[in-house]
């Protein structure tokens, strides 16, 4: 049991998660990491980490209940795990697309159920569900993945009107392109087509220089606390003056104009 506010943080073994947990520690949290495998990660000081597989409903109900017994009380859950996945539609099979929603949706979905009893329970909490600019705008090669963060987008919304009158706030952090093993981490399309082949090469040039010129980690965590601490919660954070561009321009670039940058910089033609 602790006093401390307690911070709850999946997908926390490396990336923009491990970031968060670091940096949530420094701001006084009693901070959870998890990991599929936790016992191969070294916990850094003010973290305990536990096993997760959100796509598990046998892991997730585990985990809450060993934080309730290990600390009483959960303040902050961020749901951060997730995966990527890279490939045309046609080059991926239903399997490969149903992966990512489990994962990326319904984990979200399961770990907001599983924590908001606790949350309700405590008269307070907050959710920070992890998107991404992807979860605002298009992206060609990365269609299964764009619905996931939309899908965020919209449950995150919808979820927080519910569950405000019982304390407990809901936001979305929004990152652009973050510097981590993300890409080498995502699926691969279990069904590669010649004819997308001279387009996926270009997508792959496209997204590699995107995430080597990508933020820090450290820049998504330091607004992933912001989101946690706020007193005044909003529903929608960009990470870092790249993302904070891009979400501008969704909202006030006409329909046509959008259209074309999004092809431009898939160096697309038409
Ligand atoms: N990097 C980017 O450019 C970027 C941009 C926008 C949004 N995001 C989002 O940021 C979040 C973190 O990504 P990252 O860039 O830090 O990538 P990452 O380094 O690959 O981290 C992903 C994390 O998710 C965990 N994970 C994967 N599958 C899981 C599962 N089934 N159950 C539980 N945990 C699972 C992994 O933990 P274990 O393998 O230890 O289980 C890992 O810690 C994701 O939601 C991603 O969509 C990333």
């Amino acid at each position: 049991m602790t006093t401390q506010p307690v911070a709850l943080v999946t997908g926390a073994s490396s990336g923009i998660g491990k970031a968060a947990a670091l940096a949530l520690v420094d701001r006084g949290f009693r901070v959870v990491g998890t990991s599929r495998i936790a016992s191969r990660v070294t916990a850094p000081a003010g973290t305990t980490f536990f096993d997760l597989d959100v796509s598990r409903d046998d892991s997730v109900h585990a985990l809450v209940g060993q934080v309730i017994t290990r600390f009483g009380r959960i303040d902050v859950l961020v749901n951060n795990a997730g995966i990527g996945a890279a490939g045309a539609v046609e080059e991926m099979s239903v399997e490969q697309h149903q992966r990512v929603l489990d994962v990326n949706v319904l984990g979200v979905i399961r770990m907001s159920k599983a924590v908001l009893p606790v949350m309700r329970a405590q008269g307070g909490g907050r959710i920070i569900n992890v998107s991404s600019l992807l979860g605002l705008v298009p992206q060609p090669f990365m269609a299964a993945y764009v619905a996931s963060k939309h899908a965020v987008e919209g449950f995150s919304e919808s979820l927080d009107h519910e569950v405000r009158e019982h304390g407990v706030r809901v936001v979305l952090v929004e990152p652009a392109y973050t510097s981590t093993a993300f890409d080498s981490n995502a699926m691969v399309a279990d069904h590669p087509q010649p004819v997308y082949a001279p387009r996926r090469v270009v997508f792959d040039e496209v997204l590699g220089e995107a995430m080597k010129d990508g933020d820090a980690p450290t820049v998504v965590a330091k607004t992933i606390v912001a989101a946690a601490t706020d007193p005044k919660p909003r529903l929608r954070y960009t990470a870092g003056a790249r993302a904070g561009r891009v979400s501008t321009l969704r909202r006030i670039a006409p329909a046509r104009l959008f259209d074309g940058q999004i092809r431009k910089l898939n160096r697309m033609a038409g």
